[in-house]
C-alpha cells in the first residue's frame, strides 16, 4: 500500500480542512487519489458522532467502525450533553454528524466557532432541512445535488417518510408529469425506531405490549408531521400532501405509498410509463432500484413487507395499478436510507471517497 501517512499519527493531518483544496495536504492526497486511484492514498478524518448513543447515532457508528479513513472522536455516555466536551470535539472534528433533537442540533451547531473553516456538519434532526443555507441530502434528487453535496459544508439529511415522498414525487413534478397543484397525499408504514429511543422502550418494554400497540397505529393526525415542509420544498409540489403516518409493532422498516389518478395528470399516463420513466432517471443510481413492473414475485402472501430493505442503504421504487388508478411506492430501511445509512452516503460525498464505501446496497 502507498501510504502518504506513514506515520500513524493522525496529528499529521490535524489540520487538515477540506479534500478538495482548501488544505494542500488534502489536496496533494485528493489529487494523487483521483489522477492514480490504484493507488491506496491513506487519508483519515476525525468524525464526531454527537448523539453516538442514540437510535440513528448507534446505526451510524456501527456503519464507521472499522473504517481505516475514520478516526472517531467520543465523549463518555455520562458526559454526553456537556457544552464544553461537545464544543471540543465539534470543532476538533473535519466531519460532525448531529443524531439530536430539533433544538440539540442548533444548540450543537451555535457551539461550533464562527472561525471554523475546518468541520463539516451532517444533522440528521429536522432542524435545517429546509433551511436556504443548508443542502439537502439526497443526491438521487436530480443531475445536479451530488455535487452541491461534494461541495457543502452543512448538509441536512432528509427524513425518513420525507424520502421516500421526494424519491418518488420529485422527478414527476420536475418533469411535468404531476402538475404542482396535483392534491398529493401519502401513507407510510414505519417500524417503531422511527420514533427513537422513547418508543424503542413503549415497545420493548419487559411489560406486555398493550393491544393498542399490538396493531399498526395510525399518528399525526392533526396532519401538521414536521416532514411536510421538506416533502413540500423538495417534491415541488405548490402545497403539502395530506400525510398518514402510520406506526407498526416490528423495529426497522418503512414503505412509503402515493395514489395517482391518471385523470388529474395533464397527460395521460399508465403504469408501463411511469415504470419507463423512473427506470430511465434512476438509471445507475447504486442505492435506487427499480423493481419490474410486474412485482408479484416480490410480493409475499400476496403483500409488499416494509422489511425487505432492512440493514442495506437501498430504496425500492415499485409502480402498481391499472389505467384508472396507479400506486407509486418506496420501500426501504427508516435506519437506512432512512436516516444513518443516507448520513454515512452524505459523509463519503463530502469526504470525496467512494459514496458506497461501508454501505450495502
Ligand atoms: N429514528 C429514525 O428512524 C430517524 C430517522 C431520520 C431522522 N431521525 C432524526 O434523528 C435525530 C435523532 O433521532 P433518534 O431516533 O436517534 O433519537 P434518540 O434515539 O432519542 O437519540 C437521541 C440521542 O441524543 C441524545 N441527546 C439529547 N440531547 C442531547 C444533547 N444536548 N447533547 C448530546 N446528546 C443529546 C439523547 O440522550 P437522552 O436520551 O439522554 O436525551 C439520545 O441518546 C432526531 O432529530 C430524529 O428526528 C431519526
Amino acid at each position: 500500500m502507498y501510504g502518504l501517512n506513514a506515520n500513524s499519527s493522525n496529528e499529521k493531518w490535524s489540520d487538515a480542512i477540506d479534500p478538495r483544496g482548501e488544505n494542500p495536504v488534502h489536496a496533494l492526497q485528493y489529487a494523487l487519489s483521483h489522477f492514480f486511484p490504484v493507488l491506496e492514498i491513506a487519508m483519515t478524518y476525525k468524525v464526531f458522532i454527537d448523539g453516538r448513543h442514540g437510535t440513528t447515532g448507534l446505526k451510524i457508528d456501527e456503519r464507521l467502525v472499522g473504517r481505516p479513513d475514520i478516526e472517531l472522536l467520543d465523549i463518555p455516555e455520562a458526559a454526553r450533553k456537556d457544552p464544553a466536551r461537545k464544543r471540543e470535539c465539534l470543532n476538533a472534528a473535519d466531519l460532525v454528524f448531529l443524531c439530536l433533537p430539533d433544538a440539540a442540533a442548533k444548540e450543537a451547531v451555535a457551539l461550533i466557532r464562527p472561525d471554523n473553516a475546518r468541520t463539516r456538519v451532517l444533522d440528521a434532526s429536522t432542524a435545517h432541512r429546509t433551511h436556504p443555507d443548508w443542502v439537502y441530502g439526497l443526491p438521487e434528487l436530480d443531475g445536479g445535488q451530488r455535487q452541491r453535496l461534494q461541495n457543502a459544508r452543512r448538509v441536512a439529511v432528509p427524513g425518513c417518510h420525507a424520502t421516500g415522498f421526494i424519491l418518488l414525487t420529485h422527478p414527476l413534478v420536475a418533469a411535468g408529469i404531476v402538475p404542482t397543484d396535483y392534491p398529493a397525499s401519502a401513507c407510510s408504514v414505519t417500524g417503531y425506531t422511527g420514533g427513537g429511543k422513547a418508543l424503542i422502550a413503549r415497545y420493548e418494554a419487559p411489560t406486555p405490549l398493550p393491544p393498542s400497540l399490538q396493531s399498526p397505529c395510525a399518528y399525526a393526525l392533526g396532519l401538521t408531521h414536521k416532514h411536510l415542509p421538506e416533502m413540500q420544498r423538495m417534491s415541488g409540489l405548490a402545497h403539502p400532501p395530506l400525510f398518514v403516518p402510520i406506526v407498526g409493532n416490528f423495529a426497522q422498516g418503512m414503505l412509503v405509498s402515493i395514489p395517482i389518478f391518471p385523470r388529474l395528470l395533464p397527460k395521460p399516463f399508465t403504469p408501463a410509463d411511469l415504470h419507463a420513466f423512473y427506470s430511465e432517471y434512476y438509471a445507475g443510481e447504486p442505492f435506487i432500484k427499480v423493481m419490474p413492473l410486474d412485482a408479484s414475485r416480490f410480493l409475499e402472501n400476496d403483500c409488499l413487507p416494509a422489511t425487505t430493505c432492512n440493514d442495506t442503504n437501498r430504496a425500492e421504487i415499485f409502480v402498481f395499478g391499472h389505467a384508472g388508478q396507479i400506486l407509486i411506492a418506496a420501500r426501504f430501511d427508516n435506519l437506512g436510507k432512512g436516516a444513518s445509512g443516507a448520513a454515512v452516503q452524505c459523509m463519503n460525498l463530502l469526504l470525496g471517497v467512494e459514496e458506497t464505501t461501508g454501505l450495502a446496497t
